[in-house]
């Protein structure tokens, strides 16, 4: 059975543009999603079971904010909100329920520039992923 011989398992093109996104990006690999709350969703399911938190800031799209406010909360996914991204006021958020920080980089509406690499800093040593929403298109360092 070849590896595209199931097309509900793996889509040949997604595979394709995946990889592409991939090498693009200079990352392991890549998970296309049909919109961009559903890409923060399978992101989040993944990392987070009942009684989770994640931690995040005020300066988030609409829809956003409206899923981790409402919506993951019925999950039992509660998101601690900083008014700010400031990662010292991030770090104070995270406690040992926390299994994600979660900023967006430009921030929607209010093209607020966050610093990514001290927020990836505050999170890793706090032993979690730092989740970055990016709607407008950047080049990884690595790669300018
Ligand atoms: C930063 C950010 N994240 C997520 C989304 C959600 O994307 P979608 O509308 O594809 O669900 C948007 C939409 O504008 C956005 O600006």
């Amino acid at each position: 059975m070849s590896s595209d011989s199931h097309i509900i398992l793996l889509q040949p093109t997604v595979d394709v543009f995946e990889k592409r996104i991939a090498a693009l990006e200079g990352g392991v690999a890549a998970l296309a999603a049909s919109s961009g709350q559903a890409a923060q969703f399978m992101t989040l399911a993944a990392l987070c079971h009942s009684g989770d938190n994640i931690v995040s800031t005020t300066n988030l799209y609409g829809g956003t904010y409206n899923q981790f406010k409402v919506f993951l909360p019925r999950l039992g996914i509660s998101c601690k909100f900083v008014n700010n991204e400031e990662p010292e006021e991030l770090k104070k958020a995270i406690d040992d329920k926390t299994k994600a920080v979660y900023i967006e980089s430009i921030g929607n509406p209010r093209y607020n520039v966050p610093d990514i690499e001290a927020i990836a800093k505050v999170a890793h040593e706090a032993g979690v992923p730092l989740v970055v929403s990016r709607r407008i298109p950047q080049l990884s360092p690595n790669k300018r």
